[in-house]
């Protein structure tokens, strides 16, 4: 049993074929799919994937970079699906200063404002951040995220700032990135991160693992993910399975 705490299977990069690769990952030993969305479109296409599918479940949130056309009706219309049975989580919020647009001070207001949202809804968090280390970490001290769940999807930074969210008990998202060569500072902060705080996740389509990097990302993908994890701490990858998985069920509570 194998569990993708994060992937975007509603994404038109599966749109020829999605039925069938839904259909094979119970097969394959995926027992659960966190499928997220990013937006107010995916919000609509991510909930009705979740209704469909017993084992898909989904979260509700903006992307930071798709803030920009963000309005207070699509908000409305997304804090209306929190109640929906299969949402579990808001998500994926946070900073992206990667690019120069939405600017920043937009972008940290409707990262508070969802944070606000978990607390009243009392759901877990997932966050988004790239090159905003110092900014996220602030934003969420001021909005008492430490009395929140969550998970800091796709992990980026260094172990020194793990050390801050590990604190919080938070989990961190361990996707196709740990297997590329280059991803030393990863490797040295996945080393220092104890396995009850990992979660596996994919981000399908995007991030393939090396050997398919590269190459459209689907949840069969994980098990390559879970191997690095495993030659990284010196256990086993059934061990990793065993544990992220128990992880991921209890933070989104599944
Ligand atoms: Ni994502």
């Amino acid at each position: 049993m194998i569990i993708d705490s994060h992937a975007h299977l509603d994404d038109s990069a599966f749109n020829e074929d999605r039925e069938e690769l839904i259909e094979k990952l119970k097969d394959q030993g995926i027992s659960h799919v966190m499928n997220i969305s990013a937006g107010l479109a995916s919000a609509r296409t991510s909930l009705a994937l979740a209704k469909k599918y017993d084992f898909i479940y989904t979260s509700m949130g903006v992307h930071p970079c798709e803030t920009g056309e963000l309005t207070e009706e699509n908000f409305t219309e997304i804090i209306s699906y929190l109640t929906e049975e299969k949402v579990k989580a808001i998500g994926e919020i946070g900073l992206d200063y990667y690019w120069n647009e939405p600017e920043r001070e937009l972008q940290q207001y409707w990262f508070r404002r969802q944070l606000q949202l978990a607390h009243e809804y009392n759901l877990p968090v997932i966050i988004h951040s790239r090159d905003a280390a110092a900014d996220t970490y602030r934003i969420m001290k001021e909005e008492r995220a430490a009395d929140l769940k969550g998970v800091i999807h796709c992990y980026s930074y260094t172990k020194e700032t793990a050390r801050d969210y590990l604190q919080w008990n938070y989990y961190f998202g361990i996707g196709g990135v740990i297997t590329f060569q280059n991803a030393k500072k990863l490797k040295e902060a996945v080393e220092y991160i104890p396995l009850e705080n990992i979660l596996l996740e994919t981000d399908s389509p995007y991030l393939s693992p090396v050997p398919y990097r590269g190459k459209r990302n689907s949840p069969l993908n994980l098990p390559f993910v879970a191997e690095e994890i495993a030659k990284i701490k010196g256990i086993s990858a059934q061990e990793v399975i065993k544990v992220t998985t128990e992880n991921t069920k209890k933070l989104y509570g599944l």
